[in-house]
């Protein structure tokens, strides 16, 4: 039987990691186990930054972004001599269960830490929703959100001076970020990996648009697409004549208050992985299908390939 549960989490914080952590502690305690609090990820677990938490801890957290716990990427983690001294840790403090927070590479960790005896169970945080285990990850819709408000308001001041506006988003090598918030902003082109329109489609198109309609122009492109967002805003002007800017949204796509929804989702999700420990449950990882949350083994979540995003690339195609 689980007696002690350590709760982490890592790789980029995303808003609403709080409110799991939260909902981890508190279902934790309902249930009899004593739980812990690892700092900075897994470079907390190698490092001992362990301490034992009550139902106070994680009070005033739910609306609050980024995550108490802190965060950190170790990419030294995938040293099978390193993830020894964080099972060693662990023992020391007769852990013998984890919830880790975080995206893909929090996952590998997890399904490591599982092959070398400890139960563990990874939930899906991070704003990239390229998780292709749950159909949203915690932090997905605030960023969302947040990149709606930002390009509202970029496109007053696009429309007054008659100009291109270049947004790039995140998303790492995922567009969900790029779809989803085009979608809501109505812009005029979407660039990502999953749907880009040839260099032809897309002067041509703002060759009409300066031409003929609004005179102001929107493209949402996602991160780590293009080489040069400089260089394709200077092709931009020199093959249509508008004017272009290029605006960078950065990391403050990752902060702020969680969404009304990411803090239902991280809740579920937290109860859900606690009761997942509960039945036994070890190296599996929560998502959310439909309105269900479930779970899958982790190594075969990994294997999956995303696919949510299809329906949407036929609702912009349409709209264009
Ligand atoms: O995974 C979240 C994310 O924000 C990605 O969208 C982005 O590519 C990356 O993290 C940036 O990471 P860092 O803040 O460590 O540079």
């Amino acid at each position: 039987m689980i007696k002690r549960v350590g709760v982490l989490t890592s790789g980029g914080d995303a808003p609403g990691m709080n409110a799991a952590i939260r909902a981890i502690v508190r279902a934790g305690i309902a249930n009899g186990l004593k739980m812990y609090a690892i700092f900075e990820g897994f470079k907390g677990l190698v490092e001992d930054d362990i301490i034992e938490v009550d139902r106070s801890f994680v009070s005033e957290i739910l609306m609050r972004g980024g995550t108490i716990l802190r965060s950190a990427r170790l990419p030294e983690f995938k040293d099978s001599a390193v993830q020894d001294i964080a099972v060693a840790n662990l023992k020391k403090h007769g852990i013998d269960a984890l919830v880790v927070i975080g995206g893909d590479g929090t996952y590998r960790a997890a399904g490591a830490l599982s092959r070398k005896g400890i139960n563990t169970i990874a939930l899906p945080g991070t704003i990239d929703n390229d998780i292709a285990s749950s159909d949203y990850t915690i932090g997905f819709d605030t960023c969302l959100n947040t990149i709606t408000e930002c390009v509202d308001k970029l496109r007053d001041t696009t429309s007054s001076h008659q100009r291109c506006s270049i947004i790039e988003v995140m998303g790492n090598h995922c567009g969900d970020l790029a779809i989803y918030s085009g979608t809501a902003c109505g812009a005029d082109l979407i660039l990502s990996p999953e749907y880009l329109p040839s260099e032809k489609e897309i002067i041509s198109k703002l060759r009409h648009i300066h031409l003929t309609r609004s005179r102001h122009a929107l493209i949402i492109v996602s991160e780590k697409l293009l080489p040069n967002l400089e260089d394709f805003a200077k092709h931009i002007f020199e093959a249509t004549g508008f004017e272009t800017r290029v605006e960078i949204l950065g990391r403050i796509q990752r902060g702020g208050s969680p969404s009304a929804s990411d803090r239902v989702l991280a809740a579920r999700m937290g109860v859900y992985a606690i009761n997942a420990l509960m039945n036994q449950k070890t190296s599996r990882c929560v998502g959310i299908r439909g309105m269900q949350v479930v779970d899958y083994d982790i190594d075969e979540a990994l294997k999956m390939t995303k696919s949510n995003s299809s329906e949407l690339i036929d609702v912009i195609s349409t709209l264009k």
